[in-house]
């Protein structure tokens, strides 16, 4: 058996998806760099791996009526449960928090310059995310749904570039959300901060975790297990 060090972080989630909770708090990331051994994430962090598995051993999960065994389940039920919510939530709070930028930076811009640069990277991360759901929802989550089915009809030779795609997208997304948490001082509201402030960096926080754990059922999961199937 392997030892639990010697996994990678992305196996672990998978394993027992609590744990993203733990990777969340040491700053590890689990879905872009999930293909990395729990030992060299550690490294990275310079957090000791002792500490860590124990924490995440304890790390047992939350009753969490939405929170299904993704491993198990067919990959059409998986693309919907992406789109309907991960997708649905992004097309929604990506323009109003895009606005929210907007009002902050004009209030506070002055006094804080570094606003105005998380400000555009949040608008070419806003971007290039629209393009990237259109590309899934129309290209290759149907490609996939058909594959599975048994219908490689109309799909194309090999679905292995249009992943790779996505997954570079998706460490594009990753790095905008390390470089916004690090010129924020990991979201640090400062005590004159008026209320829009708050709100819109209390948002961005729950926008990395959904963002982070949308891409972890994308790269660990969902296409590990369509690229198997092409592969039969
Ligand atoms: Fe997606
Ligand atoms: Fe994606």
């Amino acid at each position: 058996m392997l030892r639990s060090s010697e996994k990678t972080v992305g196996e672990l989630v998978v394993e027992n998806p609590a744990t993203a909770r733990v990777f969340e708090k040491y700053g590890i990331d689990y879905c872009c760099g999930g293909k990395h051994s729990l030992d060299d994430a550690c490294r990275e962090r310079g957090v000791a791996p002792a500490a860590l598995l124990d924490e995440l051993s304890q790390a047992s999960p939350k009753p969490q009526p939405d929170k299904r065994d993704w491993q198990g389940a067919a990959l059409r039920d998986l693309i919907e449960h992406i789109v309907s919510r991960h997708h649905a939530y992004l097309k929604s709070e990506l323009p109003r928090l895009a606005e929210l930028f907007a009002k902050v930076v004009r209030a506070h811009g002055e006094r804080e310059p570094v606003l105005a640069e998380v400000s555009e990277i949040f608008g070419i991360m806003k971007e290039e995310l629209d393009a990237h759901l259109m590309k899934e929802e129309m290209i290759l989550f149907p490609t996939i749904v058909k594959l599975e089915a048994g219908n490689a009809s109309g799909a194309p030779c090999s679905i292995e570039h249009p992943i790779a795609r996505m997954e570079y997208e998706h460490e594009s997304a990753g790095r905008a959300l390390a470089q916004m948490r690090h010129l924020t001082r990991d979201y640090y509201i400062p005590e004159e901060a008026c209320n829009t402030y708050r709100a819109l960096f209390a948002a961005m926080i729950e926008l990395e975790a959904d963002l982070h754990e949308h891409i972890h059922l994308e790269n660990n999961i969902l296409f590990p297990r369509a690229a198997a199937l092409q592969a039969r």
